[in-house]
């Protein structure tokens, strides 16, 4: 009989031990997430979730995006989801107001969706493609930092704004011209806003990621996978829980006092 009890108490303790050393530092924290359905945004909506934040999961991706709201509630989390497109500055507007218009304030604002442009050298690029990648991975990124910080400003009580530029926007990468410009765009908003908030305690700051195993990469097919692989030092794509793991780390009270940086995280690759 004791024995039996011994051995249910060893079998239950690694579970509460887990319980127990949890990491729930972002309890009372509100946090939006753009381009949260898949990718790097869908780990990084993981992730707050389990530190105990509410995440507002928004996208254009409904079914993927409440599929991801019903696993954090599965396991504990608090998360809801918002549609927004956020080429159109109506959708941020409402996106921005979610908490507000609940009494809640947005703590946190990771403002990561975006998408790459197919290959295509600069001067055959269409001003088409060219409108599509700085309204969507640039201009995109500006309303949501704006709209943030305005909310953030009223409440005075700070906030940290996380901005997904990459690697490409600081360096030439050919064929990637519109993204490359969108994204260095994306890190002097980051830079510059930062400087002129950083009083009021609101935090902003550009992760830079190199080429992470998600679905963005789909436009460089198999073969041209396999070459970015070979140009990074440490051999392999990235993943994007890894990813997720720094947006995280700015998000939290850990990073108080950075603000206005600019963040590589890119397995050693040289841009
Ligand atoms: N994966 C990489 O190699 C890499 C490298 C550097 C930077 N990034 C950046 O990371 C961010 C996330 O990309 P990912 O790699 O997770 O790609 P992904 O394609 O897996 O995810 C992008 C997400 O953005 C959403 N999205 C696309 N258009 C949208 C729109 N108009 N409105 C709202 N949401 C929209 C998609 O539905 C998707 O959920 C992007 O800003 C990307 O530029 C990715």
């Amino acid at each position: 009989m004791s024995t039996n009890i011994e051995i249910k108490w060893i079998a239950i303790l690694p579970i509460l031990s887990q319980i127990t050393f949890m990491d729930k530092s972002l309890v009372g924290k509100n946090a939006i997430v753009t381009g949260a359905a898949l990718g790097i945004g869908k780990e990084t909506s993981l992730l707050l979730a389990r530190k105990g934040a509410n995440v507002i999961v928004s996208d254009i991706k409904e079914e993927e995006g409440n599929r991801l709201v019903n696993e954090i509630q599965n396991f504990g989390g608090t998360a809801s989801f918002v549609y927004c497109d956020v080429s159109r500055e109506e959708d941020i507007i409402q996106l921005t107001n979610y908490l507000p218009n609940q009494n809640k304030r947005i703590d946190i604002m990771v403002n990561n969706a975006g998408i790459a442009n197919k290959p295509t050298f600069m001067h055959k690029v269409s001003t088409e493609v060219w409108n599509q990648l700085i309204l969507l991975d640039l201009t995109s990124v500006f309303w949501c930092q704006k709209y943030a910080t305005k909310l953030m400003l009223a409440d005075k009580k700070g906030g940290s704004i996380i901005n997904v530029a990459s690697i490409a926007g600081l360096g030439a990468s050919p064929s990637l011209g519109p993204y490359c410009v969108a994204k260095a765009g994306v890190i002097e908003l980051s830079t510059t806003g930062a400087l002129e908030v950083a009083k009021a305690g609101i935090r902003i700051n550009a992760v830079c990621p190199g080429w992470t195993e998600t679905a963005i990469l789909d436009v460089a097919g198999e073969r041209g996978k396999s070459a970015m692989e070979k140009n990074i030092p440490m051999g392999r794509l990235g993943k994007p829980n890894e990813v997720a793991n720094l947006i995280v780390f700015l998000a939290s009270d850990e990073s108080s006092f950075i603000t206005g940086s600019v963040y590589k995280i890119d397995g050693g690759t040289r841009s």
